[in-house]
């Protein structure tokens, strides 16, 4: 039907005659001459319609916005003066000689030029027309682009791309189970997987040796700017690979995929933080590194004050008291710290102390705080020491749990080197390492897995039955300006191992085989040392495009509320398919949300 894509078209097309066919973006009347934008998925290009051909012209007359064309004509320069430089096909035109209307549209719901706000909602509901505005083109097409790129290289590698099923059995990753019910086998059900964890463990112990795939996962979660229930990872397992050798290998092909997607040189090495350090130093195991501030501890000068707000934390083994510089923060009005303090309220934190540095060398008396009173000069001396505090800034202080200091503090840091534009570079990649394999579960009274429980402990056998709360695991989290973009590790490929850890979770024998025992048998076959990583495809895609949900960067994504407004799911079922299931409701099935 066409000889080019209209927005492929540049001055080397000058005189050819062109078949385009495309969608109207704007049509403009211009006095006896018809200018229409036309369309495709590749761009803008200007069709120009004038009384000579009285056919097209007349045509031309009655078509709308969105209405798809086909046109005849011929590309010639625009006149001097009304190119648009910011239009690739912005020096040409096509003057067209006949004009088809291969279908109408009625008024979309929505203008496309991108500067219009729409609803989400509305958005979802005709993705379809949202998906032709050139922005959401260019994230699609970034997106097939990324993983052409990944694929590439793992092919490269000698990696076997292999499907692993939907249809199957819980995948512990933390979050709650979408759940199948299976008509063959009643009163049964598939759970959809949050990855395929085991199923990439079982290729290793199958002899697949290097194993990827771009996979759906499913996990029904809270979700946020970037979480979806169904998303996906370009998942990754090696046999024979360490830690060292997985997260070298994984980075060279994110290096890859900036240099030849974006044009963009990222670090080499990537640093790597622990995760003790990440926390005592940005509150967060997923820190954005582009913003210069940092938490300081500062507990040991504060334990013998009388003011009881840093001593206790200062005191308690769980406490922490933390100081943030803010440089030139000194400028910052008491209306504006007041609002800082309600944010930090948001994540617990039961106020903000502060110091204003007016004149750093007039010493205790050049300084400005609500809290100094309280405390005793050396010790306020030696913070501001500690700090490098100098003329003009303030320094912040959050004094609580640990947990709540670096949530609070965390988050403070964040909000005031967003707000205040710090951010120095473009782009901060890094790797978190040396997790602990356990933290302590207040709630259920047991250990529960910082990642999942396959991942193998830095220690044998011993050690970690005698110390879980300080052990480490051989876990690795991949960070991306504050986004945690991947995640793995090494394996437990022992039985007795994994048996163990089980057991440290609280997961008893009986509950061990009825859930894994295919890989508690499995491991006893002959399994290899292996490991690997999990990338989310969507986040990664996101951060590349500089979008701001992963929404934005998924063709027929979910809201907010895990809802799908376009064809409305979920919904409910007929009577005879939940008849057919075995399955009786509780509640009479309640409209859903929006319809
Ligand atoms: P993890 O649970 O860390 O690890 O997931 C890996 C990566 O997937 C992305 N991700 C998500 N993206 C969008 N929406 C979600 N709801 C969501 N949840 C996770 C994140 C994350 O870093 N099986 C392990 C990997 C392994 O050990 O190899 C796993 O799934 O970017
Ligand atoms: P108060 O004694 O509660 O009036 O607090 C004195 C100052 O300490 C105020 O500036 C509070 O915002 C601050 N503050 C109170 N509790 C904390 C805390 N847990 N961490 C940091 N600052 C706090």
């Amino acid at each position: 039907m066409r000889s080019h894509r209209c927005g492929e078209l540049s001055e080397s097309h000058l005189d050819r005659d062109v078949d385009l066919c495309g969608w109207v973006h704007r049509r403009r009347d211009h006095g006896g001459v018809i200018f229409i934008d036309l369309r495709d998925r590749e761009g803008l290009v200007q069709v120009v319609f004038d009384p000579d051909y009285p056919d097209a012209f007349r045509l031309a007359e009655t078509v709308r916005s969105e209405y798809v064309l086909k046109v005849h004509g011929k590309v010639r320069r625009r006149p001097g003066g009304t190119e648009n430089p910011n239009l690739p096909t912005g020096r040409i035109e096509v003057l067209a000689t006949a004009l088809e209307i291969l279908n109408k549209a009625e008024t979309p719901p929505f203008p496309l030029e991108s500067e219009v706000e729409v609803s989400e909602e509305t958005r979802l509901r005709y993705r379809y027309i949202d998906l032709r505005r050139p922005i959401m083109q260019q994230r699609l097409r970034l997106r097939r682009d990324v993983t052409r790129c990944l694929r590439q290289f793992l092919d490269h590698e000698g990696f076997y791309e292999i499907e692993t099923p939907f249809l199957t059995k819980t995948t512990p990753e933390g979050a709650r189970d979408y759940l199948v019910p299976s008509r063959t086998h009643p009163n049964h059900f598939f759970a959809l997987p949050q990855s395929p964890q085991l199923y990439k463990q079982l290729l290793m112990m199958a002899g697949m040796d290097r194993y990827y795939q771009v996979v759906r996962c499913f996990r029904d979660e809270d979700l946020r700017a970037d979480r979806q229930p169904e998303f996906t990872q370009l998942d990754i397992e090696t046999s024979f690979m360490d830690e060292q050798a997985i997260t070298d290998l994984v980075e060279e092909m994110i290096r890859k995929l900036f240099a030849e997607v974006l044009q963009v040189e990222l670090p080499n090495p990537f640093p790597r933080l622990t995760y003790a350090e990440t926390m005592r130093r940005y509150g967060s195991d997923k820190p954005d590194l582009r913003i210069p501030l940092e938490l300081v501890d500062v507990a040991d000068l504060l334990a013998t004050v009388e003011f009881k707000v840093f001593a206790g934390p200062a005191q308690d083994p769980d406490g922490r008291v933390a100081a943030l510089k803010l440089p030139r923060g000194g400028e910052l009005s008491r209306k504006e710290i007041d609002e800082l303090t309600q944010f930090v309220g948001l994540y617990g934190a039961k106020g903000l102390a502060y110091i204003k540095v007016i004149d750093r060398a007039a010493g205790i008396n050049g300084l400005q705080s609500p809290i100094i009173k309280f405390l005793p000069a050396e010790a306020v001396l030696a913070i501001l020491d500690r700090v490098n505090a100098d003329t003009g800034d303030l320094v912040f202080f959050g004094a609580d749990k640990a947990r709540v200091v670096n949530e609070a503090m965390g988050a403070l840091r964040l909000k005031l080197g967003y707000d205040r534009s710090l951010a120095q570079g473009q782009w901060a990649p890094l790797w978190v390492v040396d997790f602990p394999m356990f933290e302590w579960d207040e709630k259920e009274n047991r250990w529960s897995a910082l990642h999942h429980p396959f991942t193998a402990p830095k220690g044998d056998l011993e050690e970690l039955k005698a110390n879980p709360g300080k052990i480490l695991s051989r876990a690795y989290d991949m960070v991306l300006n504050g986004t945690e973009i991947g995640g793995g590790s090494v394996r437990i490929h022992r039985t007795e191992m994994q048996e163990a850890v089980f057991k440290l979770l609280g997961i008893g024998d009986e509950e061990a085989q009825q859930k894994f025992g295919f890989l508690l048998t499995a491991l006893k076959y002959g399994a290899p040392p292996h490991g690997g990583i999990a990338f989310g495809l969507d986040r990664l895609v996101m951060l590349m495009s500089g979008a701001h949900s992963i929404r934005e960067v998924m063709a027929f994504p979910k809201t907010q509320s895990a809802w799908c407004p376009m064809v409305d799911a979920p919904a409910p079922v007929t009577d005879a398919q939940l008849r057919e299931l075995g399955i009786r409701l509780r509640k009479p099935p309640e409209k859903a949300e929006g319809s």
